[in-house]
């Protein structure tokens, strides 16, 4: 942590100065997460927190979408991102035309987009979502048939809980979708004899639907914290990111964390020399086009009147 120290106090000046707010995904790192963030939490809560925070200015320490949301959301404020390639695989993975394609394919048949996905198709968008509220969302517009896209995996998770019929997009989160039932089970045989009891494993619902079968929980990074606030269980595997297990740890120091992850190359793209330099040099600013930004604004404004 010594050689954090200086960017640390840096930043904090910077942001003083500059009237800045820091929001941080649970997926930075614990330098990060733990010293400069004025917010963290799960995509939903960053979105919450984007649309009433009072700054002038928001630093995104999260992916390019997550930024476009913030803007989307504060189009009077100056979003900046440190590093402006920080993508994602369910961002990239489809385009506003293939949204406009899929509605002539499917007409009248309402559109949920995962709000992993770029200011353009959530502009095509009835409505948005996020992990943490995919089940509202689908159940609430009382339909028996939705587009839900870009995430697979999330789509055949939401669809078991509703039964819904999902249209769904061949769309996948590179992290997640790397872990497997096998490995989960082999986390439980090696830990089954153990004194202190069996682990408990969450898993992320970007997760293929066999890692799903074998987790004890399964839900949004803000629900896996909410979830050990309440069970605290001794032995925990989180089937996620790399980092939010480094992040929980801390506040459940009780809680023993198993740590196999999978690093998001994207989410690691943000460093704090990064946000230094952001601050400093008031750099890379996140725009959304007018027009774009208040067709996709309907779009997760709809979802946010439903979480709040
Ligand atoms: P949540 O934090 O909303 O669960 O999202 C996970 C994720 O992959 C964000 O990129
Ligand atoms: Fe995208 Fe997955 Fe990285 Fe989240 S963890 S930003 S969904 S690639």
């Amino acid at each position: 942590w010594a050689a954090h120290l200086p960017y640390i106090d840096a930043i904090n000046r910077l942001k003083r100065e500059r009237g800045a707010v820091i929001l941080a995904h649970n997926y930075q790192t614990p330098e990060i997460f733990h010293t400069v963030a004025d917010f963290t939490g799960d995509s939903l809560a960053l979105a919450q927190y984007a649309a009433r925070a009072d700054a002038a200015v928001i630093v995104q320490a999260g992916v390019h979408f997550m930024a476009e949301t913030s803007k989307i959301l504060s189009p009077e404020k100056t979003v900046l991102i440190p590093d402006l390639h920080a993508g994602c695989s369910l961002a990239s993975s489809i385009t506003a035309a293939d949204v406009r394609l899929l509605k002539q394919r499917y007409p009248g048949v309402p559109v949920v987009t995962y709000v992993n996905t770029s200011a353009d198709v959530k502009a095509e968008t009835d409505i948005c979502c996020t992990s943490g509220n995919a089940v509202q969302v689908v159940e609430s517009l009382g339909v028996d048939r939705v587009i839900f896209i870009p995430d697979q995996y999330l789509g055949k998770y939401v669809a078991s809980k509703t039964g819904v019929e999902l249209i769904l997009w061949a769309g996948s989160c590179e992290v997640h979708e790397r872990f497997s039932g096998a490995e989960l089970r082999d986390y439980r045989t090696q830990r089954s004899n153990h004194v202190d009891g069996d682990i408990h494993i969450l898993a992320h619902p970007e997760c293929p639907p066999d890692v799903l079968a074998e987790a004890d929980f399964v839900g949004s990074t803000a629900a896996m914290v909410a979830h050990l606030d309440k069970q605290r269980p001794r032995r925990v595997v989180m089937i996620t990111e790399c980092s939010m297990s480094d992040n929980v740890a801390v506040e459940f120091p009780d809680i023993e964390f198993t740590r196999p992850c999978n690093l998001c190359p994207h989410m690691k793209r943000i460093t704090l020399p990064k946000i230094y330099e952001t601050l400093l040099h008031m750099r890379h600013e996140v725009t959304v086009d007018p027009a774009i930004a208040e067709r996709a604004r309907r779009a997760v404004e709809n979802m946010l009147s439903l979480s709040s």
